[in-house]
């Protein structure tokens, strides 16, 4: 009798070892496949990733998105305001405003980005194109929002474009949220220097929202002119756009009041062949 309850205990071990051995493999197997498929992705993550950026200037960039700088060594001729925003950033990213100012295509909205990426990874980056777009709905989401921190690298950025659009009612509420801001998250505001005069000078206190905000003036001088000239003819001769003497692009920075982006179209379009 023991031997026969020995030899069923022993079957069933041998049964459920099986099982076990069973779903060990099929298990080993998924990992394996999983695995490979990451290596596989990881070596050719490169030319993936690139497929797609090359696509999408195949099909929509113009030639200023394509030339937009994409970290502070590539802002052209605002030495001052980049020196500022690197000692800033040396000390920390998060918890602060800025308040970019300037002429219009002279790099405020690169230099935003560029900021932002510091910190936060593309998906919590939320721009908004105007002061006017930027409305109840949006400062509810963002004090919803920003106190969770983001996945990736951690931080969330906020970027307000052509912020003399703001409306009064907004910059109240806007102050609350710039009195508190987490160490993970940053606001930054562009303007052109006319729109900052407006609100300066318009029936809009202002001041109460600057005081939040570090400023940074991009510079539009003639020392200026004479970078972004240059770096214009650099990118003409790249795309074979260019015919003409280094003189003619100062005279095109002159005709554009510096404004690159209106530069590039322009070259686009064969003005400098
Ligand atoms: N300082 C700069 N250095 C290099 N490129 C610039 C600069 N300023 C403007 N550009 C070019 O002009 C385009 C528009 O610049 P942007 O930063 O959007 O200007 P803004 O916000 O001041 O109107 C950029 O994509 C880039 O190609
Ligand atoms: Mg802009």
């Amino acid at each position: 009798m023991d031997a026969i309850k020995t030899d069923i205990s022993h079957a069933y071990k041998t049964q459920k070892m099986r099982i076990i051995l069973k779903e060990t493999r099929f298990f080993l197997a998924i990992m394996i496949i999983l695995f490979t498929m990451y290596i596989v992705f990881k070596m050719h993550q490169k030319t993936i990733l690139k497929g797609k950026i090359m696509v999408l200037q195949n099909t929509t960039t113009s030639l200023f998105e394509k030339y937009r700088p994409r970290n502070l060594r590539g802002i052209v001729g605002q030495t001052a305001a980049v020196d500022k925003v690197s000692t800033i950033l040396e000390k920390g990213w998060g918890g602060r405003a800025f308040w970019i100012s300037g002429a219009s295509g002279i790099g405020k909205t690169s230099l935003a980005r560029i900021i932002a990426e510091e910190g936060a990874t593309d998906w919590f980056v939320e721009e908004y194109d105007s002061g006017g777009d930027f409305d109840a709905a949006a400062v509810e989401d963002i004090s919803k929002g920003m106190y969770y921190t983001a996945a990736g690298k951690g931080g969330r950025a906020y970027i307000i474009n052509e912020a003399h659009g703001l409306r009064q009612w907004i910059i109240q509420r806007l102050l609350g949220l710039l009195e508190r801001i987490p160490r993970h998250v940053v606001f930054i505001f562009t303007t052109t220097k006319a729109g900052e005069k407006g609100l300066f000078d318009g029936q809009i206190d202002a001041g109460p929202l600057l005081s939040r905000c570090i400023c940074i003036e991009l510079d539009d001088s003639q020392e200026f002119t004479k970078r972004i000239a240059s770096h214009c003819r650099k990118i003409a001769k790249k795309e074979q756009l260019d015919g003409r003497a280094p003189a003619e692009y100062v005279e095109l920075a002159n005709r554009y009041k510096n404004n690159c982006r209106a530069m590039l179209q322009a070259i686009e379009t064969g003005e400098m062949l």
